[in-house]
């Protein structure tokens, strides 16, 4: 029989990134999978600043770089009648309105990039394989049954149609939004599935001449009297500019799947454009279902589901792939960790713990900006009536010089500001704080956010919440906090004075076999502050320490030196791995 440590099932952004991370570590893993190949469309590709953070991590920020469109390519979201058409309003996106800029910079050193899930997970599976992965593709999950040693895994070949088994320590279910895998284990499941039917167009054609002055990945078109879709909003996104796209328009999903053949999509290509003339090279249209679900438990015994196997929903926000990364993330440095045998199992349920709230948050979230739409359709008339030709003059009256033109003009304003929830909504991306075993909470509270938490980060290193990111000067070079951590090891941030710390770390890391990597930052020391942003950062005093897991999110910190900082650490570290 194949044995393997890890079996994941699924090559997308969830399982992909296990793979990477696994390989990483060291972690022996195998992946399956149902297709003959990556993703085939260009699905997810807003990627955030957290998982550019996390690929940074894992050495792969130059390749997303490369193969990414930039973000001052990505923020001038424009709401029109179509391309060709009457502009109602635009909104800087993903960060790039200069005041924005500042929060954005300032969080992180990394900055969103725009990449397509078909180009993005080619880069992270082939990374894994290059670091020992196997990759079995057109292999597909059957069943499983598990043990107290182990899990059996049943799959099928797609090409001969042999059946085998595979078997593993832990299975990792990233089989997406249709998990089998989930089904299986009988995950608990919040919310529905397909309240709203999607298609999707992928097509060739240069738009340059209609937004390349306007750059942005979105162009949200309100469109009355199309002949699909309710209200006939419908989404032209670029793929690469200028010249390649995706054209998302809604159908009812409580009739029969359309038919849309090359005619029907060239049609809908030219109407939401609003130029018949342009050249339309189709590449490929699928129709997908709008979902509002989450998992309340991710785990069951050995075997973990992550990705849209856990959380399902909308596009909106862009988060699906960017939270199966971090799910994978979260798990995968405590795999390691237990499978080397310096972690009790129950390091492993902290995974749980952490992420489903984060599910949930992304999946209602996802959904509430669907709806916060409505404004925009109130403020254009759209809500009236049913009536398209009546729909098409309310929308002429915010033009009007009277007193019901001005109120359509401000409620347009009201309604366009809303839209920052989905598309600036910077707390909702970096902002998780963590509570678990695999966080030791230091008796002071909870910070209190002082701004809207969802539209911004507020840097904590209030143990769980992410590592805030300062600059530094590290050996002759600018490096981020970020850059300090990470690495599959937990890394302690202290100052002049805090020298006890580096004593603990060294005996902490001989004791548990994990190694803690402890840093002085000051002066001719490790790393210099020389900006003092890591001082206005860290919340605790120069001789203090603050203990940062594998996976960058703050495990513990202390306010200062302490009396026996080789005990202290000690207890924190053994409580966390669960070897006490
Ligand atoms: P994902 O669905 O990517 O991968 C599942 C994997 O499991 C695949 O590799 C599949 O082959 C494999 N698999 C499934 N069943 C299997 C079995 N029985 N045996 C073996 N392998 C199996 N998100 C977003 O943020 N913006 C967007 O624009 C879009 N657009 C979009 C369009 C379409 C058509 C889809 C289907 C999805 C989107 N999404 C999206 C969602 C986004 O793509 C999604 O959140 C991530 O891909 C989730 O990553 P996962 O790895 O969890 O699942």
């Amino acid at each position: 029989m194949i044995e393997t440590d890890v079996l994941i099932v699924g090559s997308g952004p969830a399982g992909s990134s296990s793979a990477l991370f696994l390989s990483t570590y060291g972690v022996e893993n195998l992946v399956i999978t149902k297709y003959r190949w990556t993703a085939n469309t260009p699905r997810a590709h807003i990627t955030n600043q957290r998982a550019v953070e996390i690929m940074r991590d894992m050495g792969l920020e130059d390749e997303i770089k490369a193969k990414g469109v930039p973000n001052h390519l990505m923020g001038d979201t424009v709401f029109c009648a179509s391309l060709a058409g009457d502009e109602l309003a635009r909104l800087h996106t993903w960060g790039t309105h200069p005041q924005r800029l500042a929060d954005y910079t300032l969080a992180s050193p990394c900055t969103h990039y725009d990449l397509p899930q078909d180009i993005f997970e080619p880069i992270i599976l082939g990374e894994a394989a290059r670091r020992g992965s196997r990759v079995r593709f057109d292999t597909e999950y059957l069943s499983h049954t598990q043990d107290a040693d182990g899990v059996t895994v049943q799959v099928q070949d797609r090409v001969g149609g042999e059946r085998y088994a595979i078997r593993a320590k832990y299975l990792i279910g990233a089989d997406g939004g249709r998990s089998k895998i989930a089904q299986d284990i009988g995950l608990p499941m919040e919310g529905e599935m397909d309240w709203a039917g999607s298609m999707n167009i992928v097509f060739h054609a240069d738009l340059s001449k209609y937004v390349a002055h306007r750059p942005s990945v979105l162009y949200w078109i309100m469109q009355p009297g199309a002949d699909m879709g309710g209200i006939g909003m419908g989404l032209v996104r670029m793929v690469r500019p200028w010249d390649e796209w995706l054209i998302v328009w809604g159908y009812d999903i409580n009739e029969p799947p359309p038919e849309v053949d090359e005619e029907v999509a060239t049609r809908v290509v030219h109407n939401l454009v609003g130029d018949d003339t342009i050249d339309v090279t189709l590449r490929s249209t699928s129709l997908w279902g709008n979902n509002k679900m989450y998992a309340t438990r991710y785990v069951d015994g050995r075997v973990y589901c992550m990705g849209d196997a856990c959380h399902r929903h909308p596009p909106s926000n862009g988060l699906g792939s960017n939270t199966s990364i971090a799910d994978a993330y979260n798990l995968a440095w405590k795999l390691a960790l237990v499978l080397d045998g310096k972690a009790a199992p129950s390091l492993l349920d902290s995974y749980d713990a952490e992420r489903a709230p984060i599910g949930k948050q992304i999946v209602l979230r996802a959904n509430k900006s669907i709806e916060e739409f409505g404004p925009i359709f109130d403020a254009l008339g759209l809500l009236d009536t049913t009536d398209p030709a009546q729909m098409k003059a309310n929308m002429e009256i915010r033009k009007e010089n009277s007193e019901r033109g001005a109120a359509a003009r401000a409620k347009l304003k009201a309604a366009i500001e809303l839209k920052n929830y989905e598309f600036n909504a910077h707390g909702v991306e970096l902002g998780h704080r963590y509570r678990s075993g695999a966080v030791i909470a230091d008796g002071t509270p909870e910070p209190e956010f002082t701004r809207d938490p969802e539209l911004y980060y507020h840097p904590t290193t209030w143990p769980g919440a992410r590592l805030p990111h300062a600059w530094l000067e590290h050996k002759g070079e600018r490096v981020s906090t970020h850059d300090l951590a990470g690495k599959g090891r937990f890394t302690l941030f202290t100052g002049i004075g805090g020298e006890g710390w580096l004593e603990a770390a060294a005996e902490v890391t001989q004791r548990t076999g994990v190694p803690v990597v402890a840093l002085v930052i000051g002066p001719a020391r490790d790393a210099h502050d020389i900006y003092d942003d890591w001082a206005r950062a860290r919340e605790v005093q120069e001789t203090g320490c603050v203990l940062v897991r594998p996976d960058a999110h703050v495990a513990w910190r202390s306010a200062a030196m302490v009396e026996d900082p080789v005990a202290e650490l000690g207890r924190v570290m053994e409580s966390l791995l669960g070897v006490l």
